[in-house]
């Protein structure tokens, strides 16, 4: 049996036992954070009311005043303490306002110093001016930021809205910037959000979504026709276009809620109950025994930045390494109490399955296609080598003249007779970052993006996704989306917004150099252009056809990597490394595995 399918057995039986999901995640805690419950009890008594939410959003006013009071009533002294605690964790903190020092990374090592920068250019001060005027305030504090903030858009659709995904860049900028309050804001406010009542035709997601996006609405008082109040309306994909569930919202969140820990040295917030259930329950959705097969984690069309149909259902990549991403983070943060053991223990059965699954079956490089192309077929057995049954005439034309003889990557999606051969950017990135991906295979996916600097770069970074669907393709696989026509948008179009992940991961492998070469390329058109949302043509040579402008996260995507840049040591609020608990299950099962091999009977 190999090491997936030890963890696959495992699994259910020490997760099930115990019935995790009554008496595991549904405790009602200490702060009374029950919402579904609460809401469904205001719906009882005082009918539906306007605006779902809306008397929870008094409770959440509340909830504010006491923290603005906690920050007032230290006289600023919470900001000090912040940055002491922030100086023991990560041993160089200066005041807020000043970014992490150092050029030291985690083992240790010095980072290679880049050549001298400029201090703060006017692009710099543009973006940094921006962001600011893109904070949305809520009951007089800020909690996140607007998706695009362009005062000519008369029809700006949802993007006048704070989505999740979108914050993180924001929410990162204003950490390394010391500026933690509008983090630790939009952490539990958007925590009060995950188990709101939002149906779909009578259907609710599974308790521990959080949402896509949430809005600050203005509207009248109950009973009171003079006076309004503001209320947090959230979007769970019910009114999303396509209806797409948001699955990597929870992970950024929890990946975010890490980092504001190590950056501020805060670790008040993760520690809090109400905080510590939220990620349980997020953890207990993505846990959860279904059908699969598979140790990834199987969602539908659209579930992530890609949020429309592009033939990622199923097992997309991004979706796998930011789940990784955010169970070795929140195993960090999960404070051990009685009747954690259980999830703790699926949560690391996952981890070891998970990263043999996708280090083995993903992979391609040149060796590996080649392999793949004398596959032979139809084989039932329990050691085929051909497992999911990959037809060789998959491996596309393209591919073979594309594949570089140094480099390699992680395939877009595995499935039953299915790998998705396109290259996706923010997957692949955060395999590094999260090491989802092996030492070995995090420098050949860098050596992979410098030798298809042309494609992947060219005079924006960075494509989604490359190539484009087109012609039949693109009419089934997309449902002919006139958004995403060839190398625009999702379909191959280059987003701005990826270079700060870019950086994370060029920081964490001591290749710095990549990044920056990526970010003076940004910069030479990205201002003037207004921060589009993406740019079109196979070498990103025109803003996008409906690309937004100011869009927020361009702008903090870029400060992040100018930043990062500047103080490399940084980076590891972002990164998690290489587990030693999995690299040794995986070696050992490895070894065990190729005895049982030699032995296997064949049907
Ligand atoms: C688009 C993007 C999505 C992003 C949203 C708001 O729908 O695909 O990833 O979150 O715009 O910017």
């Amino acid at each position: 049996m190999g090491i997936a399918e030890v963890a696959l057995h495992t699994m259910p039986g020490t997760f099930t036992g115990h019935s995790p999901a009554s008496s595991l995640f549904l405790r009602t805690d200490a702060g009374g954070r029950r919402k579904r419950n609460t809401n469904l009890f205001y719906r009882k008594f005082k009918g539906t009311p306007k605006f779902p939410g809306l008397r929870s959003v008094e409770r959440q006013c509340q909830r504010i005043d006491d923290l603005a009071k906690v920050i007032e009533a230290g006289n600023g002294t919470w900001d000090k303490d912040v940055v002491n605690k922030a100086s023991q964790v990560l041993g160089d903190v200066s005041v807020p306002g000043q970014v992490l020092g150092g050029n030291i990374n985690l083992n240790g090592n010095a980072t290679k110093p880049l050549p001298q920068r400029q201090k703060v250019s006017s692009v710099e001060d543009e973006a940094w001016d921006l962001l600011r005027d893109s904070i949305v305030n809520y009951c007089g504090i800020p909690v996140g930021t607007i998706a695009a903030n362009d005062p000519n858009d008369s029809n700006p659709a949802n993007y006048d809205q704070v989505f999740i995904r979108d914050f993180i860049p924001s929410g990162v900028a204003f950490l390394l910037k010391g500026e933690y309050e509008i983090v630790r804001n939009f952490i539990l406010h958007t925590l009060q959000l995950q188990s709101w009542e939002k149906t779909m035709d009578c259907h609710s997601p599974g308790q521990g979504l959080m949402p896509a996006s949430f809005k600050v609405r203005t509207i009248p008082l109950d009973g009171d026709d003079d006076a309004t109040e503001e209320v947090l309306d959230p979007d769970f994909g019910e009114a999303a276009i396509g209806r797409v569930a948001p699955v990597d919202s929870g992970l950024w969140w929890i990946i975010l809620l890490r980092a504001y820990g190590k950056c501020s040295g805060d670790l008040s917030v993760q520690e809090r109950i109400d905080v510590q259930t939220g990620i349980k329950m997020i953890l207990k959705l993505c846990l959860t025994d279904g059908f699969d097969m598979f140790p990834t984690l199987l969602v539908t069309d659209g579930s992530c930045m890609i949020d429309r149909r592009m033939g990622i259902h199923g097992h997309p990549l991004e979706i796998q390494a930011l789940f990784y991403s955010a169970l070795l983070s929140a195993r960090e943060m999960l404070t051990p109490e009685d009747g954690s053991a259980d999830l703790i223990r699926a949560l690391n059965n996952r981890l070891i399955a998970l990263s043999f699954h996708i280090r083995e079956y993903y992979w391609v490089d040149m060796q590996k296609l080649n392999e793949i192309y004398r596959y032979k077929t139809e084989e039932y057995s329990y050691d085929a080598v051909n497992k999911f049954n990959i037809y060789p005439d998959q491996v596309s034309p393209w591919l073979v003249e594309w594949i570089p003889p140094k480099g390699g990557y992680f395939i877009g999606n595995l499935q039953p007779a299915h790998m998705d051969f396109r290259f996706f950017a923010l997957g692949n990135l955060w395999s590094i970052v999260s090491s989802l991906a092996t030492t070995h295979q995090s420098h050949a996916i860098l050596d992979l993006i410098e030798s298809k600097w042309s494609d992947l770069v060219a005079e924006m970074p960075l494509k989604i996704c490359y190539p484009a669907l087109e012609n039949q393709e693109w009419k089934i696989i997309t449902g002919s989306d006139p958004k995403n026509t060839p190398w625009s948008y999702h379909n191959g179009g280059s987003w701005p917004t990826l270079l700060w992940q870019l950086t994370v991961a060029c920081i964490k492998m001591n290749r710095p150099e990549i990044a920056a070469k990526a970010v003076e390329i940004a910069e030479r058109r990205i201002a003037t252009d207004k921060w589009p949302e993406y740019y079109d043509t196979k070498r990103a040579r025109f803003i996008g056809k409906q690309s937004r402008l100011y869009q927020t996260w361009s702008i903090a995507g870029y400060l992040v990597a100018k930043q990062l840049l500047d103080k490399p040591d940084a980076a590891r609020i972002l990164w998690n490394d290489e587990d030693a608990e999995i690299l040794n299950a995986l070696s050992t099962n490895r070894k065990r595995g190729k005895k049982v091999l030699k032995k296997t009977y064949i049907v």
